[in-house]
């Protein structure tokens, strides 16, 4: 199977005037193209952080994510925006749809024989 999005040692911290919150702490994990995955957990465990990293809208403060092998964490904000441009076909505040493919980028055939799917379901 082909890995499609990788976190390493993810943690990422908001700096508040009232201290600072850790919102992932130390996360790792691997997402497998074709693999459909769902979080759950209580509210304000992370979710919401961990999915905008996952749309290359946020950045981690340590460690590290990998989008088809890119670490986003060393794109420019035009790279992250392109990165989404090609593998996000669909998201909204609780979920992401992404397509990878090995082959041409305009080719929808390649395309869909590499789909890779990631839904995240969001607490109430
Ligand atoms: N922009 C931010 N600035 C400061 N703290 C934040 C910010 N975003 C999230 N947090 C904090 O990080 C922690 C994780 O928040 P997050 O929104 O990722 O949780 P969640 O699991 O999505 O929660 P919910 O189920 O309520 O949507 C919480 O303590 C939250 O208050
Ligand atoms: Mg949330």
């Amino acid at each position: 199977m082909i890995e499609t999005i990788r976190f390493r040692d993810v943690s990422k911290i908001y700096s508040l005037k009232s201290g600072d919150v850790t919102a992932l702490d130390h996360v790792s994990l691997s997402i497998e193209e074709g693999e459909f995955i769902a979080i759950m957990d209580s509210s304000g465990s992370g979710k919401s952080t961990l999915l905008n990293m996952m749309g290359c809208l946020d950045t981690p403060t340590y460690g590290e994510v990998f989008i088809n092998g890119q670490n986003i964490g060393e794109l420019s904000d035009d790279d992250l925006t392109i990165l989404r441009r090609r593998h996000l076909v669909s998201s909204s505040s609780s979920s992401f749809l992404f397509r990878f493919s090995r082959q041409s980028r305009t080719s929808d055939s390649h395309s869909s024989l590499m789909a890779a799917q990631m839904s995240a379901q969001i607490g109430a």
